[in-house]
């Protein structure tokens, strides 16, 4: 078995080390060299700290597009923010042409991303992961936490090959709607990210700060009135779950704050900005959100549209 993840990011890495650990052949995607082959995980879930094989290949350099097309992995995973998901999918489209397609899972943050990699391979599936991660060099990751990965239903039935990441990388997997499992992650991340970026704090300082926590709240009481609206029932006890999702990743920083700290743009227009969008769609409003979208915007560098301001795209 041989799985493809594209992005060497805190994701991308932790499930390298965890397919490796499990005796997957593994090849990791880049947009830049990266001298080893090699994946250190640090964790300290027991057993998981190592040295894992992955071969890593720049998939910018023609040698690397005939390699992958030479190891033909049986799986795709894109791993890369929403933000950089447009060069993906050109990269994406060009294999197609060349005549290598695979089941392939797309695991960002955010709403509507099936939309805008429409086309890229047939029947895309849509996951949402609940690792917690953070990356410390190109090619070491510390992994804080592992969590359900939700995989949404595609009507070509591909998300019934995603369900071996629970036999081939030990992830727990459940398979649900896909609207619905974007939205329930929305609604977890609506609030934690923009809140720990915004202070630039770890998750768990959330619940220090009443004002902090109460905000979050209200981000995840808009992001289910508009989930209603649009025909998803998230559950009842949404507010319970997200403070679950805190406790559990106490001491991690959320990728929005690891963003925010590194001056990278962050995924806001997938998470905030596309619940402000749809509530409007519906008449409703979501000024918790807005205020939190507006917020991080003025913080942090724009990447407000995937494609045409991708820098990475060619
Ligand atoms: N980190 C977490 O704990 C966590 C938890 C749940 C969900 N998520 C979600 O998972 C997704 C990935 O997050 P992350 O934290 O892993 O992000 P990340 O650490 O920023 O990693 C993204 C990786 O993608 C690479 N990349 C960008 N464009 C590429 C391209 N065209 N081809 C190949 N690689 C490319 C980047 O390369 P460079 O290194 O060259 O920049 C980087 O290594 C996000 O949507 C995030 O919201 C993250």
């Amino acid at each position: 078995m041989r799985v493809a993840i594209v992005g060497n990011g805190s994701i991308g890495l932790s499930l390298g080390a965890l397919f490796s650990k499990a005796g997957v052949d593994v090849i990791i995607l880049t947009r830049s060299d990266v001298k080893e082959n090699i994946i250190f995980a640090e964790s300290d879930i027991e057993g998981l700290s190592g040295r894992y094989n992955a071969l890593f290949i720049n998939r910018e350099r023609e040698e690397g597009i005939q390699k992958i097309l030479e190891k033909r992995p049986e799986l795709v995973i894109v791993t890369v923010k929403a933000y950089h998901l447009g060069s993906v999918v050109k990269r994406l489209k060009e294999l197609k042409r060349r005549g290598f397609e695979r089941p392939t899972l797309f695991l960002q943050n955010g709403l509507d991303i099936l939309d805008f990699v429409a086309g890229s391979v047939s029947n895309p599936v849509r996951g949402v992961t609940g690792i917690g991660a953070y990356r410390k060099s190109k090619n070491t990751v510390f992994i804080a936490g592992i969590n359900k990965t939700l995989i949404g239903r595609d009507e070509g039935g591909k998300c019934e090959e995603f369900k071996r990441l629970r036999e081939l990388a030990g992830l727990p997997v459940e398979i649900n709607e896909t609207p619905f499992i974007e939205r329930f992650k929305a609604a977890i991340n609506a609030g934690i990210n923009p809140v720990t970026a915004l202070l630039r704090i770890k998750n768990g300082e959330i619940l220090e700060r009443e004002d902090a926590w109460e905000v979050v709240k209200r981000a995840t009481e808009e992001t289910v009135e508009v989930a209603k609206a649009y025909g998803v029932e998230l559950p009842d006890d949404m507010i319970s779950i997200v403070r679950r999702g805190i406790e559990l990743t106490y001491n991690n920083y959320s990728s929005m704050a690891m963003d925010v700290l590194s001056g990278r743009p962050t995924e806001i227009d997938r998470i905030n900005g596309k619940i402000v969008e749809k509530a409007e769609n519906k008449g409703l409003n979501a000024p918790v959100n807005r205020s939190l979208r507006r917020l991080i915007r003025a913080l942090s560098p724009r990447c407000t549209d995937i494609f045409p301001s991708d820098p990475s795209s060619s």
